[in-house]
């Protein structure tokens, strides 16, 4: 049996501007993840068993655009080959593949990448077909503009890749350093909300006075680059005012919502140094800066004010 795993991550600066070819800073959250196993079966076919979304069945009964049967199908071609299928699934006559995650779907988490790249990476383990994490990226790329119409790609990246990340989109990755670890609590709205439809919104915005979202957008690359400087310099706590900005952008940009504009606010009234949303916004996570020793305080708050779970993570 063959397994592989991919975290779920958050955008710490910069959302939805990374889309124009601003900087955005992401990282993974570990406690969250996409698990997929895959074993080698008496039954011909290769059999799907992905209990969270309650979906067990052969491949070809799925939609050739389903997100886990695109991954099988359209990326993975020498799987859809007879040839390969012969001589790699020799002495198998079907494969069973069982795919959990922990991460919360269209939350801002990227529930979505960490499914392709757990899979993507467990299929070519299985099939003995070797991938490098650039080849696994590209791949886990191209996999998300099926989904997201116009995604950056960061957050393939920041889950292939594992670590924190200063993202420009189209460019090599680039990882940063964190002076200092720091604590984030991570509070979610339960509404799920897709990305591709918040990003679609902005791209209107955008469509219809160029000029000013430019504007906006510069502004956040600003944040994102002195965000960077303040954690590689061990400056956190210096992070919470950067994040306030964030968010005041990201509303300006129709992207937050009421129940994370409650959060947000729940969380900076229970200590927190700074919070915005994280990730497409309208429903999904948000984020707050913390000392360690508010993290419970903040977590009890968020959760009065409705979140449906919170974590806290650190980062670095
Ligand atoms: C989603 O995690 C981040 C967005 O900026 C979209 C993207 O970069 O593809 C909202």
């Amino acid at each position: 049996m063959t397994t592989a795993s991919a975290p779920g991550k958050i955008i710490l600066f910069g959302e939805h501007a990374v889309v124009y070819g601003r900087p955005a800073l992401a990282a993974p959250v570990t406690q969250v993840h996409a698990d997929v196993d895959i074993a080698a079966s008496d039954r011909p076919g290769i059999w799907i068993d992905a209990p969270g979304i309650s979906l067990r069945c052969e491949l070809n009964a799925l939609p050739s655009d389903h997100p886990i049967a695109s991954v099988i199908h359209n990326f993975f071609p020498p799987l859809s080959s007879p040839h390969f299928r012969e001589s790699k699934m020799e002495g198998q006559r079907g494969v069973k593949i069982t795919i959990t995650s922990t991460i919360p779907v269209a939350s801002g988490l990227g529930s979505g990448a960490a499914v392709t790249v757990a899979l993507v990476r467990a299929l070519a383990a299985h099939f003995n077909v070797p991938m490098s994490a650039e080849e696994v990226n590209a791949f886990a790329y191209e996999i998300e503009k099926i989904h997201h119409g116009t995604p950056s790609g960061i957050d393939n990246t920041v889950i292939t890749y594992a670590k924190p990340v200063y993202f420009v989109r189209g460019q090599p990755i680039e990882t940063f350093t964190v002076g200092e670890p720091f604590t984030i609590v991570i509070g979610d709205t339960g509404i799920s909300a897709p990305t591709k439809e918040a990003v679609g919104d902005v791209r209107k915005l955008w469509e219809a006075d160029r000029e000013k979202w430019e504007g906006v957008f510069d502004q956040i690359g600003r944040i994102v680059k002195e965000a960077r400087e303040k954690i590689e310099s061990g400056k956190w706590k210096e992070l919470g005012g950067l994040m306030n900005d964030n968010h005041a952008l990201l509303q300006q940009m129709t992207v937050s919502s009421p129940e994370l504009d409650r959060l947000v606010e729940a969380g900076r009234k229970a200590g927190a140094l700074g919070a915005k949303l994280s990730g497409g916004g309208r429903g999904g996570n948000m984020i707050a800066l913390v000392e360690p020793s508010d993290a419970e305080a903040v977590v009890r708050s968020l959760k009065e004010a409705g979140a449906k779970n919170a974590i806290v993570t650190q980062i670095g």
